[in-house]
């Protein structure tokens, strides 16, 4: 059947899917615009961390954005929050969105290996009047976590995507029951729906399966951005 089909068609066929691509490029970053245009407006010392985040740090697109800071500023509002844990930080964006949630009286402890940024993390905490609320803990999540003898409201998981199963695995007992974990990246750019072998995209693929499985908990994908796995701890 392909051979029958003419070689001029083909090629139309081609460019009219690239540019079908591109239309729904166009359509998706103006349902972003649009949608943060009429969700509750960024805060000031956000707009500045993301810029000097920007100006200043490799990797910018790392930090979690307007939109998905307002997301999580809303899961840490709907259930008031008293402790979090955010495994991590980069430059504290989305740790000053998941504390504006914060129940009187709660803190959030926040999670990053990259000492180099501590200096950036600090700076933006005291910017946000958050340094009585956000606690900082420099090194390795995976040897962090279990010195944290306490019990969360909500865990967000945004590290190294090779750990999310062994993050996911040592976090859960600590979350209340009635709790969440929040993981990001779980789309990865759509490579998880693809054959693609590399790593990162097999660990976030068996996390994926392992946390629909797992009857502990009930759990959605929100599609996102890159992908949203919510989970609540039955
Ligand atoms: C995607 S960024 C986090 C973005 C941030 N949550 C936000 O939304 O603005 C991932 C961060 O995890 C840190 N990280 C990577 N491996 C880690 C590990 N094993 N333990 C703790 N932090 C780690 C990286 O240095 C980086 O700053």
């Amino acid at each position: 059947l392909i051979l029958k089909i003419p070689f001029s068609t083909k090629i139309s066929n081609f460019a009219a899917s690239k540019s079908k691509n591109r239309m729904l490029q166009y359509l998706e970053q103006e349902v972003l615009n649009y949608s943060e245009a009429h969700s509750s407006p960024e805060m000031t010392v956000l707009q500045q961390i993301s810029r000097e985040t920007y100006a200043k740090i490799l990797l910018p697109q790392m930090l979690s954005g307007h939109l998905q800071g307002n997301i999580l500023s809303t899961f840490s509002r709907m259930i008031q929050a008293k402790r979090m844990l955010e495994i991590g930080t980069f430059t504290a964006y989305s740790a000053i969105c998941l504390a504006q949630g914060l129940a009187e009286g709660g803190e959030l402890h926040t999670i990053e290996s990259n000492e180099e940024l501590e200096v950036y993390i600090r700076k933006h905490i005291k910017a946000a009047d958050l340094e009585g609320v956000i606690r900082l803990h420099i090194g390795p999540a995976a040897q962090i976590i279990p010195t944290l003898d306490m019990v969360f409201d909500l865990v967000f998981i945004d590290a190294d995507k090779l750990n999310y199963l062994l993050y996911y695995e040592l976090v859960l007992p600590k979350v209340r029951k009635g709790g969440f974990i929040i993981a990001d990246n779980v789309l990865w750019s759509g490579k998880v729906l693809t054959d693609a072998k590399d790593k990162d995209t097999m660990a976030l693929k068996r996390f994926n399966q392992y946390v629909r499985a797992d009857e502990r908990v009930f759990n959605t994908l929100f599609p996102l951005r890159d992908g949203l796995m919510v989970i609540q701890k039955l």
